[in-house]
């Protein structure tokens, strides 16, 4: 089968297979991957998405350290293709999705039932490919570790004040789809920005942080947060853990949480299904539509990951192999 493979360490940029130095390398013939336990299942994978993680695993900065040679890719959503002997939930022919720590870049992957979501009947294949890891860390950190109600997650979602690039297209786009506020870091004045919103809105605060990015945007938005509040600890895209002062936090009465979507599962059995069991239904019924901003081929990978090195993605990067194409319209900024 077609894979992308890791061989080195290194920076996702360089074209795979084009130097001695590329950390990527196309395999047409990679084993098929066979079953596992009589639990497993192989499905025939259809689209896959690109996630950041996988930009920092090629790079060796993820916390979960892969040691290559190893399949990349996490999200992806197919069709069952071959069962275990004692498979329950999964019949051949049924759509799925899941996101896996490696090895979605390829045409099969092999998973156990119980990793796999069913896909209901209304579900864009696509659309689902693009969902577990994203979307499942959204919903599970703002309705199970910061306890916001599913009614109230559409609501913040509305007043969402979202920092973006500098770049008025990235800017109107997050207005377009329904973004009370969007603070343009290259105009600087971050807290005054904010301040100016929740003023308007007759607000004193900000109760939930979810913070993606670290490093400086954190230790700024801190002075933004009410009495009360709760930080949640997603990522740092800007290559920089911030330190959030235990000082503070106690005269504040602040909850900081941190979130793993990885291992969240085996902690809290049945979170993570539920959670993208809930995502699917709300893309069936129509509540979220999933922005694809670009569709690469598996050996056009390079520019995917510069497109996020370069901050250019809005919404959610597909690589499809050479046996698949995605219908769905894409709009790359
Ligand atoms: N805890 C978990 O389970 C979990 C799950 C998923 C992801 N993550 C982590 O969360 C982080 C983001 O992942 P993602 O999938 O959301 O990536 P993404 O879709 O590529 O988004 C990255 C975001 O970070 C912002 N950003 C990047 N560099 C920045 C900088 N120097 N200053 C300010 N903003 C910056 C970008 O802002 P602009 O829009 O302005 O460009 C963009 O919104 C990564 O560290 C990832 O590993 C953690």
């Amino acid at each position: 089968m077609e894979a992308l493979e890791c061989r080195k360490l290194g920076d996702p940029t360089i074209p795979p297979d084009s130097s001695q130095n590329s950390p990527l390398t196309v395999s047409k013939s990679y084993p098929i991957p066979k079953l596992i336990s009589s639990t497993s299942i192989r499905v025939r994978i259809n689209y896959t998405s690109l996630n950041y993680a996988t930009y920092l695993q090629v790079l060796g900065k993820y916390q979960e350290k892969l040691p290559p040679p190893f399949v990349l890719g996490s999200d992806y959503s197919g069709v069952v293709e071959s069962i275990g002997s004692n498979v329950t939930k999964f019949k051949i022919g049924d759509p799925v999705c899941s996101s896996a720590a490696k090895g979605s870049f390829a045409q099969f992957i092999v998973a156990e039932e119980n990793e796999l979501f069913g896909v209901p009947d209304g579900c864009d294949l696509v659309a689902a490919a693009a969902i577990p890891l994203a979307y499942g860390t959204s919903h599970q950190a703002l309705l199970h570790r910061a306890n916001l109600r599913s009614g109230q997650l559409f609501k913040s979602e509305r007043f969402v004040v979202r920092l973006s690039l500098p770049g008025s297209k990235k800017v109107e786009f997050l207005k377009s789809v329904g973004a009370d506020h969007v603070v343009d870091l290259s105009n600087g004045g971050m807290i005054k920005s904010v301040k100016a919103f929740l003023r308007g809105k007759k607000l004193k605060g900000v109760d939930v942080l979810y913070d993606p990015v670290g490093g400086k945007l954190t230790k700024e938005s801190m002075k933004l947060l009410n009495w009360g509040a709760q930080i949640l600890i997603i990522g740092f895209a800007s290559d920089e853990v911030p330190l959030i002062p235990a000082n503070i936090a106690l005269v504040k009465n602040w909850t900081i949480h941190g979130f793993y979507w990885g291992n969240y599962e085996a902690i809290k059995a049945g979170g993570i299904e539920e959670s993208v069991k809930e995502l699917l239904s709300w893309l069936a019924r129509g509540l979220i539509t999933i922005h694809i901003y670009h569709s690469y081929k598996l050996q056009e990978v390079n520019l995917a990951f510069l497109d996020i090195k370069e901050r250019k993605v809005i919404g959610k990067v597909m690589i499809t192999s050479t046996s698949t194409s995605t219908s769905t319209s894409t709009s790359r900024l």
